[in-house]
């Protein structure tokens, strides 16, 4: 038998967004909606199967802590598999206690998505939000952390955009200051930072910090941020022989699955190949789809033509649409125009922003 034909068991890492229900309105958000929810079904049958097997379970929204569905996931899944273990990205607003004991005691890995250095700029980002009331639930997560045995990864993010272009050395700064482990830089291709110069100079010193911390604190999306940056403004990448961390080869097609709310089955959620839609087929009948055995493929050859090029384990990333990405990105709009044509033309407007 093949070895891209997978079966449930082989699966070990699940990641279903649940909803786009929000407490904030971050400037930046590629949500275009904050109503939709998936169709409970999904996650109460349709998933089923593949509980008592996963390794890890990524929790997401909209954001997962004003979800109902998330608690009773969360609740459903350790109930199948007391051993899983949980990922979530949050804004950390309201992370209190019920989150932090539940992800002290099963959770892999927690991120809070803080956007800003300080107050002014994570309030003038993440909009309806309390800086201090975030930064005093991650502290509490640490501290809950380190009174107990456990192998939860904390990390904060930042999404660059010319806002807090200014700040990228200053956040590298607050996550060695607050005691996390690992700080992500992500990047918003639709809202490139102009001035080339100020670019060059927050990057450079946010690379300092990096230097300084190296040790103790892990920093990631940096290089990978201006990698694109440059292949924009097409001006010369003088970090290209430098590297982030070696990327583990990536086995998102053979042992990972990811759900959105619509129902639409991928193999993670930086692919562009469609497995197919849990509403209509059961699990098991999407795991080895002609189109996903194509993608094994070409994946195990190192052909990364169907994964989107920002994805840090895409070691061959290209950037723009191409003859050999456009077919997943055109079946993605038409499933999504069938479920929402108004969001779809929305994202297809974003797309479009990026491409320019
Ligand atoms: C859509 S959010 C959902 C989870 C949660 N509400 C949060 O903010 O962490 C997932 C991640 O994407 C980031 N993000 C939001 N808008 C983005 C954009 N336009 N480009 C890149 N990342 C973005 C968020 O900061 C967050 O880290
Ligand atoms: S908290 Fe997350 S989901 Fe909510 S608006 Fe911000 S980025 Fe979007």
């Amino acid at each position: 038998m093949s070895k891209n034909i997978i079966k449930i068991k082989d699966i070990d890492e699940l990641h279903v967004e649940l909803g786009y229900q929000c407490n904030l309105r971050c400037i930046m958000c590629f949500q275009k909606d904050y109503t939709q929810k998936i169709d409970p079904d999904i996650w109460k049958k349709k998933l089923l199967p593949l509980y008592p097997h996963l390794k890890r379970l990524i929790i997401q929204g909209g954001e997962p802590t004003v979800i109902k569905a998330s608690k009773e996931l969360a609740d459903l899944a350790l109930q199948k598999n007391p051993d899983i273990k949980f990922g979530i990205m949050t804004n950390g607003l309201l992370f209190g206690d019920y989150w932090q004991k539940l992800f002290v005691d099963h959770g892999y890995s927690v991120n809070f998505s803080i956007n800003g250095a300080d107050k002014e700029i994570h309030e003038k980002i993440n909009v309806n939000s309390d800086f201090e009331k975030v930064m005093k639930n991650l502290e509490d997560l640490i501290a809950l952390r380190s009174a107990k045995e456990n192998s939860l990864e904390i990390s904060i993010s930042f999404v660059i955009i010319p806002e807090n272009l200014h700040q990228l050395a200053d956040f590298v700064d607050l996550a060695k200051k607050v005691g996390v482990e690992k700080v992500r830089f992500f990047f918003d291709a639709s809202r490139l930072p102009d001035g080339v110069e100020d670019v060059k100079k927050n990057i450079a010193s946010a690379l300092d910090g990096r230097k300084k911390y190296r040790g103790g604190l892990e920093v990631e999306g940096l290089l990978k941020f201006y990698e694109y940056y440059c292949f924009k403004k097409k001006i010369d990448n003088v970090y290209k022989q430098e590297k982030e961390s070696i990327p583990s080869r990536c086995v998102a097609p053979w042992k990972s699955l990811y759900v959105d709310h619509y129902g639409k089955l991928m193999s993670c959620c930086m692919s562009n190949i469609i497995l197919g839609d849990l509403n209509k087929n059961k699990l098991k009948d999407l795991l080895n789809v002609k189109k996903v055995l194509d993608f094994r493929k070409k994946m195990s050859k190192g052909d990364f033509r169907y994964c989107q090029a920002t994805c840090l384990e895409n070691i061959k990333p290209k950037y723009g649409l191409n003859i050999s990405n456009s077919r997943g990105y055109l079946e993605k709009f038409l499933y999504d125009f069938k479920q929402s044509p108004s969001v779809a033309f929305k994202k297809v407007w974003r797309k479009l922003k990026q491409l320019k």
